[in-house]
């Protein structure tokens, strides 16, 4: 076992914990910010109900392949697959995927953290009642001009940045079990009185049939290789990240139990994120396909017409702001378990080291909505923002996802995987393996060739 590992082993000092933490990094800004406006963006109810399979056929036996792969290698994640590979002769080759989850880790802070500057800059916004009883194409117009100043966002963005270098300094332990506890059943109960509004405004009713009636004519090939990505990504699949922190797992914590728990939580909490802000998008007559802008154009709405809705609605990004906080320390487990293990730099250092980076990165985000909005990817037209966002949700995280499956359901002995999992009856073995080892890995394969032939065919 690693130095690093026997040093932390009371991380996680039983289940509870180890699953608040995990719901900590799954529930972020994918379910209150992203899943709404990419539901809106592909339509709705299909799109919803593609999400949902992908979250219970593929996400959930990669969330406890993750959860194993970290009790069983004990180490960060590139170290976790290395003994692995040792321990059972295997090829250390598929440490490569540890590799992987580090650079796509540190990819998507950069624009994680951007986007999560923007709820920080609306915590003072709305606690300062600068939208009591404004109405929808004010809301919107204040987004947008904040977005067209770069300092200011490039401001909000260091604010977020340094906030999580300094956590992620001191090392993941109580702060953030406590933070998770209070913070999660708040942002539920905000999320049911956002509800409330569109029950009495009027949106509700369109809202829950434009997000559970599919309509198959509006979901393309593209829409279901994002559904499939954002499984992963509001999970937080595919990089590692469950794994480092299932490395601090006490032996007797169930990977079944906490696996269902986590995808549950973090299932529900969307859902409800959509619901709350396709109730507002319709009762205010906005359109459901606004973008990234989504949430800060209608949230705020809602909260200023509202009773101590200055407050309550400073109240709500405040909490999105600690989701976001909880899920960018684990982006960042991987890299930063990996050099500690290395020994030569402080935690604090490493912190600091990879934090810088990632600014610098995420500098190329600030600028996309602003300074650098023409400046396009060419063939996909996408700025340094959308780049990134697909690259890492529609690549990384699924490719990375589709090799762990594949480590679990092929590479490692299938006893010691059985033994982890408390799988006892062949039957059920036989399933695990079914899933695990096959409909995961082909459907995330199926997916990507679908996707890359469309991609050939239009631009032919
Ligand atoms: N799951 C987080 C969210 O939904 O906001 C984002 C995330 C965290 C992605 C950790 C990837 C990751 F490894």
């Amino acid at each position: 076992m690693s130095e690093q590992v026997a040093e932390r082993s009371d991380m996680w000092s039983n289940s509870f914990i180890f699953v608040l933490a995990a719901a900590g990094s799954a529930v972020g800004l994918g379910n209150i910010w992203k899943f709404p406006y990419i539901a809106g963006e592909n339509g709705g109810g299909a799109f919803v109900l593609v999400y949902l399979i992908c979250i219970a056929v593929i996400g959930i036996p990669v969330m406890a392949s993750e959860i194993m792969l970290g009790k069983l290698g004990r180490a960060s994640p590139i170290q976790a697959l290395l003994n692995l590979a040792r321990t059972h002769k295997r090829s250390t080759g598929w440490s490569c995927v540890g590799y992987m989850g580090v650079l796509t880790g540190f990819l998507i802070l950069s624009f994680y953290a951007v986007v999560a500057g923007w709820v920080c800059y609306y915590i003072l916004r709305l606690f300062s009642g600068e939208f009591s009883g404004a109405d929808a194409s004010t809301v919107g117009e204040a987004f947008g001009d904040f977005l067209a100043d770069p300092l200011q966002v490039l401001l909000w963005f260091s604010v977020f940045m340094v906030v999580t270098i300094f956590f992620v300094a001191r090392g993941v332990t109580r702060g953030l079990e406590l933070c998770v506890r209070y913070s999660m059943p708040a942002v539920f109960v905000l999320l049911l009185i956002l509800i409330g509004y569109g029950i009495h405004a009027g949106g509700f009713v369109e809202s829950m049939a434009f997000l559970f009636t599919p309509d198959f004519s509006a979901l393309t090939p593209q829409a279901i290789l994002i559904a499939l990505g954002h499984a992963f990504f509001t999970l937080s699949l595919g990089m590692g990240a469950i794994m480092a922190y299932g490395a601090y797992v006490p032996d007797e914590v169930s990977v079944g139990t906490t696996t269902f728990t986590i995808a549950i939580l973090d299932t529900v909490l969307a859902l409800l994120a959509g619901v709350a802000i396709f109730a507002i998008v319709f009762a205010n007559g906005l359109a459901p396909d606004a973008g990234p802008g989504l949430l800060f154009e209608t949230v705020p709405v809602a909260f200023g017409n509202l009773p101590g809705g200055a407050f309550f609605g400073g109240l709500f990004f405040l909490l999105v702001a600690l989701a976001a906080l909880t899920s960018a320390i684990s982006i960042s487990e991987p890299a930063i378990a990996y050099f500690s293990e290395r020994g030569k730099l402080s935690r604090a250092q490493i912190a600091v080291v990879i934090g810088g980076a990632c600014w610098v990165l995420g500098v190329g985000s600030v600028l996309s909505f602003n300074a650098w909005a023409d400046v396009k990817l060419p063939f996909f037209d996408w700025t340094f923002f959308d780049s990134l966002d697909k690259i890492t949700q529609l690549i990384l995280l699924p490719l990375g996802g589709l090799l762990i499956a594949v480590i679990v359901g092929h590479v490692l002995p299938k006893h010691v995987v059985y033994e982890q999992l408390g799988l006892e009856q062949t039957q059920i073995q036989q399933v695990w393996t079914y899933i695990v080892g096959y409909v995961t890995p082909t459907a995330v394969f199926c997916v990507f060739i679908i996707e890359a032939i469309r991609e050939i065919l239009t631009h032919m």
